[in-house]
């Protein structure tokens, strides 16, 4: 059961997939309104005009696109990332978009939730955790999970039409609040550099 909280959480939410009929759009939605009561779950729509990253150009003044994507994750309570898995990895407009992140350091504390969601997942799953805890965002030990088969769990309505799946996501969304009210919950340990 989510608690209500006096003053809602602005959280913004990052798909990792650009498709129309996306599964992972579909499962923010589902956050975004299982969250209702404590939330606002605002979806960032600019991910795919993003140039690539290229260190040469992140410097004072990068672009435009970076410098919005910049602000609108300084400005968020927390982040939820959803993401499918491309041929074993992370979708590269999304892991494009993080790596403009690593000097600026926007996640750096940010309470975090990653959802991988595809036909399995797992592999990109790891590897995103890894680059998310590396440049330090906190993450709860249940703010973080795979599912697997997600055409199967969840309709166009974005209603999350399988049980397990949907006890996983309440917990998610309790332990992103717990981690903005800075409750003492369980984090995912950081890894080491090297
Ligand atoms: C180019 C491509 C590669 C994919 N590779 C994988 C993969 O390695 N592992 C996996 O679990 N699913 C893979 N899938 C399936 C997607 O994860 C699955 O279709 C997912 O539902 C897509 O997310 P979306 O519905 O939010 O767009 C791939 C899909 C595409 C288009």
């Amino acid at each position: 059961m989510i608690k209500p909280m006096s003053q809602k959480l602005n959280i913004l939410a990052i798909s990792g997939s650009t498709r129309l009929q996306s599964s992972n759009h579909q499962l923010i939605k589902a956050v975004a309104s299982l969250a209702a009561d404590v939330a606002h779950v605002e979806l960032f729509d600019g991910l795919t005009n993003i140039p690539h990253f290229n260190p040469d150009s992140d410097h004072d003044n990068p672009p435009a696109e970076v410098v919005a994507f910049r602000h609108r994750l300084r400005e968020a309570d927390a982040v939820l990332i959803c993401t499918p898995e491309y041929a074993i990895g992370v979708p590269g407009t999304l892991k494009n978009a993080i790596d403009w992140t690593v000097s600026s350091m926007e996640f750096s504390r940010k309470p975090v939730a990653l959802i991988t969601a595809g036909t399995s997942g797992f592999k990109a799953h790891e590897s995103l955790l890894g680059t998310l805890l590396i440049i330090e965002s906190n993450i709860a030990t249940t703010a973080q999970i795979v599912i697997s088969g997600v055409k199967t769990k969840i309709n166009q309505e974005g209603v999350i039409t399988d049980t397990a799946t949907l006890e996983k996501v309440q917990q998610l969304i309790e332990a992103l609040v717990a981690v903005v009210k800075e409750e003492p919950v369980p984090l995912m340990p950081r890894p080491s550099l090297f």
